[in-house]
């Protein structure tokens, strides 16, 4: 055993130095990391509710920083035709949660910093994020440009996972520490945390394919504007139904791997809970796929399945960086 691994502290580990300032940069971290996940869920509002060019300028919104409240405070360029006041206020909304989020991830930065000698990782970690937050905030500002083109939508929702994966990496260093992953205990035997690795990976294909699928009905809805809702999915094609069978392999994968974990004697509490946290996630995501496919898109069910997605990918990222 490694002469570190008999001191007392998370799994053989002490906590590491920063006392009261590192928990408190952990605690902050946790908020950003919950409020991106809700932006996540805003944004996926936005779109399943047509409100994506709610406003059609940016930063600003008709040229002002605070919205129309109706038709008659329009400038006079705006096309009055095109104005929906609960669509405007909807995507303004959906941009102050963004403020918020930046807001949150700037505290983040300054909490890092105040502990930048107790841990080396988590300032330059905390920098990345922000600067990463200020290029998402850029790339909104794409989709709105090139008005909502499904690929700049797609690289929006990757870089919101990007920085959820960095928010769940620096909370997880307040708690570590310094110390290199490829020190710590796996806290699982080795070949299941091998098997999270391929999973972490497989739900990225599935949810880069789910993006894929929502795109082609974008296209489809372009392409064929009088086309009856209950079309658009057997008009897409092929990507839909690998979308599709690739749900069913990933849903029995994590199933299994949650079913195998949740019983290994080498697993924490809280490792088995986010387990089975990951099983109901995967069922219910599963449920609101069959669902949109069923229902032909429920705009509420749209909204579950990015939201359940962006759930399942934290839950597998946060076990994953628990462990080796
Ligand atoms: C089980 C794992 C699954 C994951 C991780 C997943 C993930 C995703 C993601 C991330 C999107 C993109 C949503 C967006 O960008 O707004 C999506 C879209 C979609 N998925 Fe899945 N999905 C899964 C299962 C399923 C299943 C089983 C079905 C159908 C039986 C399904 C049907 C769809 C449909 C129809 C869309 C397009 C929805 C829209 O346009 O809003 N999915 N999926």
């Amino acid at each position: 055993m490694h002469p570190a691994r008999a001191r007392p502290g998370f799994r053989g580990f002490p906590p590491p130095p920063g006392g009261s300032s590192m928990d408190s940069l952990r605690r902050v971290a946790t908020v950003t990391t919950v409020a991106t996940l809700l932006l996540i869920t805003v944004g996926a509002l936005v779109r399943a509710s047509g409100a994506g060019l709610g406003c059609p300028d940016w930063p600003h919104c008709y040229g002002r920083w605070v919205p129309p409240l109706s038709v008659e405070d329009l400038p006079p360029s705006a096309d009055r035709a095109t104005f929906n006041l609960a669509k405007t206020w909807t995507e303004y909304l959906n941009r102050l949660a963004g403020v918020l989020v930046g807001g949150l991830v700037l505290w983040t930065t300054w909490r890092a910093w105040s502990v930048r000698k107790a841990a080396r990782r988590v300032f330059p970690l905390a920098l990345g994020i922000a600067l990463l937050t200020g290029f998402q905030g850029w790339i909104g500002g794409l989709v709105v440009k090139y008005e909502l083109d499904p690929r700049w939508v797609t690289v929006h929702l990757f870089l919101a996972l990007l920085m959820l994966a960095l928010l769940i990496e620096l909370r997880e260093t307040t708690r570590l520490g310094d110390i290199p992953q490829s020190r710590r205990e796996a806290g699982m035997p080795p070949l299941l945390a091998r098997a999270l690795k391929v999973l972490l990976w497989f739900s990225v294909i599935q949810i880069l394919l789910g993006a894929l699928v929502r795109g082609g009905l974008e296209v489809v809805v372009q392409e064929n504007p009088d086309l009856p809702r209950d079309r658009w999915i057997p008009t897409l094609g092929s990507v839909e139904l690998i979308h599709r069978l690739l749900a069913i392999a990933l849903a029995l994968a994590v199933l299994g791997f949650s079913w195998r974990l949740a019983r290994s004697r080498e697993t924490s509490a809280t490792d088995r809970r986010l387990a089975w946290t990951a099983a109901f996630l995967i069922a219910a995501q599963y449920g609101s796929g069959v669902g949109l496919h069923r229902w032909a898109l429920p705009p509420t069910l749209q909204v579950i399945h990015i939201t359940l997605a962006s759930w399942l990918f934290a839950v597998l990222f946060l076990l994953h960086r628990r462990v080796r």
